[in-house]
Formats: C-alpha cells, sequence, structure tokens
C-alpha cells in the first residue's frame, strides 16, 4: 500500500505561471446545486475557485444562483444547467475539465446529463447524484469517481460493511473493472487509478464529517485539474490539501465546529506551506 505524502505533494504541485493568464488555467464547467440542496453549488464552487481555476462556470438552476454570487461574485453560470446538459446543449469542448454531483439528485435529468457530458473529451469528475452503475471503459479521458461508502455500495452492489474492512482491494477492483478512477472517502480515504495504482491520503479527520465538506472537494479536485499537468496528481492533491485543511482546523479548535466553508478558508495558508 502506497501513500501520498507531504513530499509527494511538495513536488507534484504547479507554480503559478508569471506571464499565465485566465486562458492558460482553462474554464471549468461545475454543475451542481439544486432547490432543496443550494449551498452544495456554493461550497463546491468556492473549492473549485480556491484551487487555481483560471474561470468558473457553475450550471445550476435559476433559483440558485442569487445564493452563490454574493459569496462567490467571481463565478458565471449555466442557467438551469443540468436541464441544458440532459437535452444535449453543452459544449464540452469549452471546458478544461466538469465536475458534476453536488446537491444533485440521482434520477432521469442527471443520468441524462452526465451521459450528454461523457460524450465530450475533457476529464470529468462524478460525485453524490451523478454517481450510478456504469462503465467508463470506452472513455478516452480521465473519469474521477469520488463516492463516500454509501455511494460506493449503491454503484456497485457491495455492502457497505464488506467494503469497509477492505477498502483498497475494493476501490482498486472497481477502478480497473470500470475503467474510472475512484476516489473512495472516508476515514483513510484510498484513490485508485484505472491502471491498478493506488494511494491511500494521511491526512484529514473527523472534523470533515459533517455535510457540505464532500462538496468541497469536489470542487477543489475541479479547480486543480484545471491547474496541473497530471491529472492523477491533480487529483490525489486535491484529497491531501483538503484533508489537511482540516488538520489546520483541528491544530487549535474542536473537531466538532468546523464548518465545510472553512476548508475553503485555510486552503490558502495550507497550500502556501507545500509550493
Ligand atoms: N475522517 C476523515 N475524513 C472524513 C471523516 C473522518 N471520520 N468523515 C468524513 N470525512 C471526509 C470524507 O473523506 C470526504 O472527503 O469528509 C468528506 C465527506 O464527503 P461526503 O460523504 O461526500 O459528504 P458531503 O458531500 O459533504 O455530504 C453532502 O451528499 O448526497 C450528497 O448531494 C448530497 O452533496 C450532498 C452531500
Ligand atoms: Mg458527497
Amino acid at each position: 500500500m502506497k501513500e501520498w505524502t507531504e513530499n509527494h505533494v511538495k513536488e507534484t504541485l504547479p507554480q503559478r505561471m508569471k506571464s499565465g493568464h485566465k486562458g492558460t488555467y482553462g474554464t471549468g464547467l461545475l454543475l451542481a446545486g439544486s432547490k432543496d440542496m443550494p449551498g452544495a453549488a456554493l461550497l463546491s464552487g468556492l473549492g473549485a475557485m480556491r484551487s487555481g481555476i483560471g474561470r468558473l462556470v457553475i450550471g445550476t438552476e435559476e433559483e440558485v444562483i442569487p445564493y452563490v454570487v454574493p459569496v462567490l461574485p467571481e463565478s458565471t453560470y449555466l442557467r438551469n444547467g443540468l436541464k441544458k446538459a440532459a437535452d444535449g446543449e453543452v459544449k464540452t469542448t469549452e471546458y478544461k475539465a466538469i465536475a458534476a454531483g453536488p446537491g444533485l439528485e440521482p434520477n432521469e435529468e442527471t443520468e441524462k446529463a452526465v451521459q450528454h457530458l461523457l460524450q465530450g473529451d475533457c476529464p470529468i469528475i462524478l460525485d453524490a447524484g451523478a454517481l450510478s452503475e456504469r462503465s467508463y471503459e470506452m472513455r478516452k479521458s480521465p473519469v474521477i469517481l469520488t463516492p463516500h461508502p454509501g455511494e460506493f455500495a449503491r454503484i456497485t452492489g457491495i455492502e457497505v460493511a464488506e467494503l469497509q474492512e477492505n477498502r483498497l482491494h475494493f476501490a482498486s477492483h472497481w477502478a480497473k473493472k470500470i475503467g474510472a478512477a475512484i476516489v473512495l472517502k472516508g476515514n483513510g480515504t484510498v484513490t485508485a487509478f484505472p491502471d491498478g495504482s493506488a494511494w491511500t491520503n494521511p491526512t484529514g479527520n473527523s472534523a470533515l464529517a459533517k455535510g457540505g465538506t464532500g462538496d468541497t472537494l469536489t470542487g477543489m479536485m475541479l479547480g486543480m485539474l484545471c491547474c496541473h499537468k497530471d491529472w492523477k496528481h491533480a487529483v490525489l492533491n486535491a484529497v491531501y490539501l483538503h484533508g489537511a485543511c482540516a488538520d489546520r482546523w483541528t491544530e487549535n479548535r474542536s473537531a466538532h465546529t468546523m464548518l465545510a466553508h472553512e476548508l475553503t478558508d485555510l486552503l490558502p495558508e495550507v497550500w502556501k506551506e507545500k509550493e
């Protein structure tokens, strides 16, 4: 079992190029948030915009937009983005990377949207409502799934209790089988790639056991895909830094008290220490 250590992070975090402009880092599309879960769009949006992205487009329901704008005025929007994606109206070529799922229901419309997005060529992260039983073997560009154990059980049929006893084995087996990277979340997150390589993450703690922290991670990963050359490094560094922000929180604050958006408040200084 290999661990993605602080040294790996220091060796692989990209520098911001002196002559870089927003186009250098690219535009990410985030399909997230719905009427009952508007905050997911905000949390994942904050994660993305704090993680090296050039520009962010949030595809979300019209009613969600006014909640996001006051806190994240830097983002732009694809109004009713889920419906547009489901109708095949999203031009995937405009995006460097895509993330879908936080705050979305796993229903027919989400499934249709994901199927259309998968036809594009850029790396795609699927989380929460965008996760379902599928195979990605035919797709050339990276697919990254970010299930918690319950979601992993839903897409594979494995019982949670059995999964938790051998997380590395199941994540690796299914990553190879379906042709997607799997970030199996929870205490001791395991990341398995379809080529058979797999890494455990040493950071993070129970302060993360609270709604919204997974949405933040998905956003961070989207941002990191936009600024890293190697997509695998982007995935591993997002998981590492997300956990490291929680570790920074508990240095002098109770693990009971952290809010998901506070991860992105801590990220700038935690990231700086690893550059
Ligand atoms: N120790 C370390 N890390 C932990 C622990 C723990 N005890 N508990 C949770 N975590 C981490 C996980 O590794 C993961 O990174 O916190 C994060 C939790 O992610 P999720 O389980 O996905 O939770 P979250 O996404 O915040 O829950 C709300 O679920 O159903 C969806 O759409 C809904 O987006 C909404 C989301
Ligand atoms: Mg989640």
